[in-house]
């Protein structure tokens, strides 16, 4: 008699409710039952907050992991020669960073075979952004996928229905019900589709502050831990770079103004924590292909792929494969803009002591950049200009921030928001600081 004959969805359900631990084939059921449809998202959702409020352990999570992972295939890319190396953030607000670091990654003669997810919360994803190109296709088969990562050198992707396809249905039902900030949950959800796209070692950006999942450093450094263990359990070499996400990457929130944004990065433009972010995570990337022996020999060949505009024809050259139109790229004034715009002033003179990150990104979610529900439509051109960073100064009625939108149903609550998440002080306040620690 299988698992399926004598446990009901339920069951398993309640176990956790009442905060005890599941074995290996209580998890596995409920991911292949739930892949396959047949147990519903109402009692995926319950289980999810159940096991968001009282906890997964390290080895659930192992257990969990494993069974997202094995949900579908995993690709085998041994006919690419080249290093295979990836990266993956945790996510944050503004957070294009893959957008920019896949093709100068790609120059320096890595394979960087990028499965990544759509927004989550408040925080942005890369298929949305991609999306917002015309054409641009994230659903491809295996052999697009692996065909495209031997042309170009990166390749762009969602979970197919074969890639992880667990992590698929769980990060969307995750994204609508409150149980996105969870150790085991973006630990497993990462590496199932970390470990099925086939990459040597991976490169984690893993985000804490006010526009991380994790706000607290301790809580990240958990997080970090975690993944590295897991990881380490199922063979695959990680890197943990730990970033702070206490103001928004870049100036632009929201899917198009990010792909113009990061336009501008690819074509030299120096967008100072950009460019820090993506030079020092390519470093390591470069360092783990063995194509930079030291960390400031990598972040030199990043910068420079950066200036000479190769990272940039990389970029253009996936943009064709994967089915958009170039022509938007080499020219981003073509671009669709959003028809309104909303200035947010400042109230007073002073210094930017403090940014809450998250509300930036919640507020872009109600202009139209983000989901509410499952099946809410993206409005690619809806999204935030941040004019005022961490420490700059501001003077009274100058702008901090802009709102970009089509539809005006829920732009009172963004500025509200958006207008909420600077604090002005009378001094400069502490400096900020974006790299932090490196483990792995
Ligand atoms: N990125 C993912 O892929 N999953 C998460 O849960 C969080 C960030």
């Amino acid at each position: 008699m299988g698992m399926e004959d004598c446990v009901r969805p339920i069951d398993i359900i309640m176990k956790k409710r009442n905060g005890n631990t599941h074995t290996q084939e209580e998890i596995v059921y409920l991911i292949q039952q739930y892949t396959e449809g047949r147990i519903p998202d109402y009692q995926m959702a319950a289980w999810l907050m159940a096991a968001f409020l009282n906890g997964l352990d390290e080895e659930e999570t192992y257990f969990l992991t494993h069974a997202m992972l094995h949900s579908g295939k995993i690709i085998d890319l041994s006919c690419i020669e080249k290093p295979k190396i990836d990266k993956h953030s945790t996510g944050g607000v503004g957070d294009k960073i893959s957008l920019i670091l896949a093709p100068a990654v790609a120059s320096c003669g890595i394979a960087v075979p990028m499965t990544s997810g759509r927004g989550l919360g408040f925080s942005g994803g890369t298929l949305d952004k991609l999306e917002s190109i015309p054409g641009y296709r994230t659903r491809l088969t295996e052999k697009e996928f692996v065909s495209i990562l031997g042309k170009v050198g990166f390749v762009m992707s969602g979970q197919t229905d074969d890639i992880a396809p667990a992590d698929k249905k769980l990060y969307a039902l995750r994204d609508v019900t409150g149980t996105v900030e969870n150790i085991a949950f973006i630990t497993s959800s990462i590496l199932s589709k970390k470990l099925a796209e086939g990459a040597e070692a991976v490169v984690m950006d893993v985000k804490f502050g006010s526009g991380a999942f994790m706000k607290a450093k301790a809580e990240a450094l958990c997080l970090a831990e975690t993944l590295l263990r897991v990881a380490g359990k199922l063979g695959k070499n990680l890197i943990c770079v730990l970033t702070s996400m206490d103001q928004p990457l870049g100036n632009a929130v929201g899917n198009r103004l990010e792909v113009i944004e990061s336009i501008e990065c690819l074509n030299g433009e120096k967008i100072p924590d950009l460019v820090e972010i993506t030079c020092t995570l390519g470093g390591y990337m470069l360092i783990a292909g063995k194509k930079a022996g030291t960390l400031s020999e990598g972040k030199e060949l990043i910068e420079e792929k950066l200036k000479n505009g190769e990272a940039f024809e990389r970029f253009v050259d996936s943009v064709r494969s994967q089915g958009g139109d170039v022509g938007f790229v080499e020219h981003p004034e073509k671009f669709e803009r959003a028809r309104f715009s909303r200035p947010i002033h400042s109230t007073k003179n002073g210094f930017i002591n403090k940014i809450h990150t998250e509300n930036i990104g919640t507020a872009a979610v109600y202009l139209g950049a983000g989901r509410f529900s499952k099946d809410d439509e993206i409005d690619p051109a809806a999204g935030i200009i941040v004019h005022k960073k961490l420490g700059s100064t501001v003077r009274k009625g100058e702008k901090l921030l802009t709102l970009y939108y089509n539809k005006e149903s829920h732009v009172d609550e963004a500025a509200l928001l958006a207008g909420s998440s600077y604090t002005i002080g009378e001094d400069r306040g502490h400096d900020f600081q974006l790299m932090h620690e490196v483990i792995g």
